[in-house]
């Protein structure tokens, strides 16, 4: 099947243009100006997409997601097939989500679990990271061989000492391996540690509610953690990069890294850029609601995480989309905050509240299909099939409507989750049409997609390594 997507401005990371698209099958054949002869000639027989008044993007690319994911005796409420239709609806076309390998087994069994939770049940294609809690002979030469199978990210943990936590020995061991098999080593940087040490302490006090799960995670532990992982990086001769950032020292450490050469990478998240300290302070238990690690961080932060959106030194925006209900899973932690399951629900707002950011001033056009789509897609492996309107790539293309109006809400949301961590707030901007391979999955505000349509995407390396 032929598709014209005619009239619309597309939007790349280099720059904004009246353009027609051409789909045929699954891919997308030319891109060409408007009412050209080359658009005409496609347009006879080919079922045609009016994109007047929209933005055309590539689909947007969410390198870090938690579906159906096991959590302190609970499991995240999106199952893959949930998820990625929120997805979908947000204008997000592809998933990297974190298969997990559970200590003592080998890093396989958690990849094949992974596999049987997510085939066959997505409505946009997905790929996988490796969360490594055992890093031994075993793990380190079975890294090796997922490579080789697409999977070419593995996540560390500098926090949750008993569950996924690595010593800095393990972590460096991991490093060199990465190094050695071509993989990207992405990193929790938390000091879990000492973390641990000031929640019981806090308890001992009596200090329950939900905001001291903030208070107990300092944002010094964040920084140091930072600094530690690129030191260890340094050392292993690696590439690290640093998942949701939330603060302004573990930036610092970030940016000094880059300007020294280093193959050090961030990502930030919606979270970290709305939302504050004082919504985990919210009345009662309310403020479980925002509870995720790293913690909510005080709102100046806010600016500095812009500004190293701008900069580069953030280059990523991910959702860490954790969803648990606030009934019956949220609550399993009233009268005792570190038994609050960690994860904020966000898969289905990025490429919204992002653009928030374009009204506000705080990035362009271009960087905010950079940091959603193209950058995430070079950084693992994903380009040019994805995060890319051009000839050969996917046809994973969105129609954005920047003058629309909404409010993001738990009633309307399409995530499998109770609450809304962004209830009530009123935004500009809504993605109208969204095609995977193709396909359309959203026409129009009406979804239209269908469970099993996403396929597992192998991954290549990272392709800002020099
Ligand atoms: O609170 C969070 N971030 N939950 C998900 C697990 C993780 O560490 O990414
Ligand atoms: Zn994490
Ligand atoms: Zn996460």
């Amino acid at each position: 099947m032929r598709t014209l997507i005619s009239g619309g401005t597309v939007v790349t990371p280099t720059g904004t243009d009246a353009a027609d698209v051409m789909v045929d099958g699954e891919r997308i054949v030319a891109l060409a100006a408007p009412g050209s002869e080359v658009a005409s000639t496609f347009a006879e027989g080919a079922e045609r997409i009016d994109a007047t008044g929209r933005l055309v993007i590539p689909g947007a690319v969410d390198v870090h997601t938690h579906m159906e994911m096991p959590f302190g005796g609970t499991q995240s409420a999106d199952t893959f097939e949930t998820g990625t239709r929120a997805a979908a609806w947000g204008g997000t076309t592809t998933i990297v989500d974190f298969a997990i390998q559970r200590k003592g087994d080998p890093l396989r069994s958690g990849l094949d679990a992974w596999h049987a939770k997510a085939d066959g049940n997505c409505a946009i294609d997905y790929g996988f990271h490796m969360i490594v809690s055992d890093v031994n002979d075993q793990s380190c030469k079975e890294m090796d061989v997922l490579v080789g199978e697409g999977v070419t990210s593995f996540k560390l943990f500098m926090a949750y000492p008993g569950v996924f936590y690595s010593t800095d020995g393990d972590i460096l061991r991991a490093m060199q391996q990465a190094r050695a098999s071509g993989a990207t080593v992405m990193m929790h940087a938390e000091n879990g540690i000492a973390i641990d040490v000031l929640v019981s302490q806090a308890l001992s006090r009596g200090e329950t509610a939900p905001r001291f799960h903030g208070i107990t995670r300092p944002d010094l532990l964040e920084a140091e953690a930072t600094r530690r992982a690129i030191a260890l990086a340094k050392v292993a001769g690696a590439p690290v990069y640093i998942v949701h950032l939330s603060t302004t020292g573990a930036l610092e450490a970030v940016a000094e890294a880059r300007s020294a050469g280093q193959n050090a990478f961030a990502e930030t998240c919606p979270q970290y850029l709305f939302l504050s300290s004082d919504d985990l302070a919210r009345e009662g238990f309310e403020g479980a609601k925002y509870v995720c690690s790293p913690p909510l961080r005080a709102a100046e932060h806010h600016a500095n995480l812009w500004r190293g959106l701008r900069t580069d030194d953030l280059s990523v925006v991910s959702t860490d989309h954790c969803p648990f209900c606030f009934k019956e899973q949220k609550e399993l932690g009233l009268g005792d905050f570190s038994k609050i399951p960690n994860g904020i629900p966000g898969v289905e707002h990025r490429v919204d509240l992002t653009y928030q950011g374009v009204v506000a001033g705080e990035i362009s056009l271009s960087r905010w299909v950079e940091v959603n789509a193209t950058t995430p897609a070079r950084m693992f492996g994903l380009y040019p099939r994805k995060g890319v309107l051009a000839p050969g790539s996917d046809a994973d293309i969105v129609l954005y409507d920047p003058a629309a109006r909404q409010t993001i809400s738990s009633a309307t949301h399409h995530m499998s989750v109770d609450y809304s961590a962004y209830e009530g707030k009123a935004i500009t901007g809504r993605v109208d049409t969204v095609l995977s391979r193709g396909r359309l999955v959203i026409d129009g505000g009406r979804y239209v997609g269908e469970k099993g349509h996403g396929r597992f995407v192998p991954r290549k390396g990272n392709e800002y390594l020099v």
